[in-house]
């Protein structure tokens, strides 16, 4: 949410800024902006209401020379997308301020700075800290102990950046639940919120913890923890290729980024199966020690991630024999719980720095679970480094905003982690080698699924008049279904719920008419035969049926249903498998509506804030 980069270099920063900007984009599209600090000390600011692209532009015609810049694209919290409201902020034409987060007590703040004689220029939190910076810095030495001040002060969540205009080569960062990183050149240092807006200058890269703040000039970064100590970062080299950011030769992210999903789960299963095991210590040196002991797992996680999580809660409880629940992050942090013996405390998240999921975590860790671990995408992010073990999922920058192969990858590693706890309960083992070499399959199963898209385009001709849509699945792809729903609205805008298809009876069955499609999630299974009665129950009313169906479970087109056909796999992989054609079928109708596929209205990546 909201993405940040700066630079001070010797060099002209402002191409560096928009390119990390374009780069940054997907945590946030409404406005954008720029402030450069020349070598007169001269500020220049740019902001624009609307995408990166329009920021881009509007420099063209207003250069911003100089060497010591920082920029930002908003996602907006306090204050409607409007030009005054895009960042960076100023407060009396020198302090300049980038942030991301949401600063909770900044009405209190506001009212404290506007007895001071402070003026607010626009309805965000961000401007109270330009204004306190301000203020403090009258009564201070250094930007830097002004920041230290300030930051003291500040309640809530923030990412910050900010530059004195009259003290060129320098910035001062702050952390406090939201990311940032610092981009080590060669005599000159970056900042941002991820390290995909630096890989055009650095692979060099430290990670702030929370509450550090930093001094950075074109020859020093000097990092203070929360106590004001002198603290050092470990640099680390990223792996991370230059164009890992770009579209390629696909029209959209999203399209690439399906496609990529062999390739993904190739990279995540690498190395990690011998001789048809799953070694423990995929997950962490001790991992093993740990799992020996586990009674419960507890799951938490967001949005796509929740899903996949969901997925996994079948099967820890049928493949591993062991109990597990699972919860959405935002709740789970504000309920009471009951904390079981034992516990695995699981966190699943592509970007590993959601808000709600990284609290949930601290939550879970002061309660007292014995261990946690993070299904993750990004190494380096904060569910990493605040978990005692991690298995990383390798699919890769995801860039489009609706996530696809971190889902799918995200579900290669839960599987991984079944049979991993599975091997120490009185499970079949015999059926935990099956999906370990079912796994190996996966990549080239989705390929051929892949291949079935021309008919998947077709298809979505049916969707583009229609308002409202639901989608059925039982058992292990109930989940795919809600999967599938929360593709189809988030970027078609389309109306979609998913029901467990034994549910239908009890209420969704009143809305079907032959202005509702409904997907059904097929797959040969143990269930099949009940949901043939439930997909009987649509059609006896109506219903318009769009089944996605294994070549062997029977079902046969005619004039209110059509089947797709999806090659057959084994039970473990299914929900990997059908979540290829729910993807695929979002894409389409989202670009038959001509919606903007990869930066959907309101949506963001990220999402930094609660
Ligand atoms: C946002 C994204 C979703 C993502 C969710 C959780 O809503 O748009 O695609 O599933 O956040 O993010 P995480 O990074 O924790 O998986």
């Amino acid at each position: 949410m909201c993405g940040i980069v700066g630079a001070v270099a010797q060099r002209d920063v402002v191409d560096i800024l928009i390119e990390g900007l374009k780069r940054l984009e997907y945590r946030g599209y409404d406005s954008a902006g720029v402030a450069v600090v020349d070598s007169q000390n001269k500020l220049h600011r740019v902001r624009r209401l609307g995408k990166v692209q329009e920021l881009s532009d509007a420099v063209q015609n207003e250069p911003c020379p100089g060497g010591t810049g920082i920029a930002h694209t908003r996602w907006a919290t306090h204050g409607a997308p409007s030009e005054a409201n895009a960042h960076p902020h100023l407060s009396s034409d020198n302090i300049v301020v980038v942030h991301n987060g949401i600063i909770e007590n900044h009405e209190e703040l506001r009212g404290k700075l506007k007895t001071l004689g402070y003026v607010f220029t626009s309805q965000t939190d961000t401007e109270v800290i330009a204004h306190l910076v301000h203020h403090e810095f009258k009564s201070c030495d250094t930007l830097l102990s002004a920041v230290q001040l300030a930051t003291k002060q500040l309640d809530g969540a923030y990412g910050t950046v900010i530059m004195d205009a009259n003290d060129k080569d320098k910035f001062i960062v702050a952390r406090s639940g939201s990311p940032l990183v610092i981009g080590y050149g060669l005599g000159e240092h970056f900042i941002a919120s991820d390290i995909l807006a630096l890989l055009p200058v650095t692979r060099r890269f430290a990670y702030l913890e929370e509450g550090d703040v930093a001094e950075i000039t074109r020859q020093s970064v000097s990092i203070f923890d929360e106590n004001g100590n002198a603290v050092e970062r470990e640099i680390k080299e990223s792996d991370a290729t230059h164009d890992a950011g770009d579209k390629g030769e696909y029209r959209h992210y999203m399209l690439k980024e399906i496609y990529e999903q062999p390739i993904a789960i190739r990279n995540s299963l690498a190395g990690r199966i011998i001789d048809d095991s799953i070694d423990s210590d995929v997950f962490g040196n001790n991992a093993e020690e740990i799992f020996k002991s586990i009674e419960h797992v507890q799951i938490i996680a967001c949005g796509t991630s929740y899903h996949s999580g969901m997925v996994a809660r079948y099967w820890l409880e049928e493949f591993a024999g062991i109990s597990c629940n699972i919860e959405i992050a935002s709740e789970y942090r504000y309920r009471k719980i009951f904390v079981p013996k034992n516990g695995l405390i699981v966190t699943i998240s592509q970007s590993g720095e959601t808000a709600d999921t990284l609290a949930a975590l601290r939550k879970a860790k002061d309660l007292g679970f014995k261990a946690s671990l993070t299904i993750c995408n990004v190494p380096g992010s904060s569910l990493v480094r605040e978990s005692d073990l991690c298995f990383m999922t390798k699919a890769g920058a995801e860039i489009g905003v609706a996530s696809t192969k971190a889902f799918t990858t995200q579900l290669v590693g839960l599987m991984m982690l079944t049979i991993a706890l599975g091997k120490f309960n009185d499970v079949n083992q015999e059926k935990l080698k099956e999906h370990t070499q079912a796994l190996l399959t996966l990549p080239n199963k989705i390929d051929e699924v892949l291949a079935i898209a021309p008919r998947i385009e077709a298809l979505a001709e049916d969707f583009s008049d229609k308002n409202h849509s639901l989608f059925l699945g039982r058992g292990r792809q109930y989940p795919i279904a809600m999967e599938g729903a929360l593709k189809l609205k988030e970027i078609s805008y389309i109306h979609a719920e998913a029901y467990a298809a034994g549910e239908l009876k009890h209420g969704p069955l009143a809305l079907i008419d032959d202005d509702m499609p409904v997907i059904v999630v097929a797959p040969n299974n143990e269930l099949i035969e009940k949901l043939k009665s439930n997909v009987e129950e649509v059609r006896a009313r109506g219903g318009l049926m769009f089944v996605f169906a294994d070549v062997d479970s029977n079902f046969v087109s005619d004039e209110t249903m059509k089947v797709i056909d999806i090659p057959h796999c084994e039970i473990g992989i299914a929900p990997m498998i059908y979540t290829i054609p729910l993807q695929l079928l979002s894409y389409y109708v989202a670009i038959i509506k001509g919606t903007d596929v990869d930066q959907p209205r309101n949506l963001a990546k990220s999402v930094t804030v609660e």
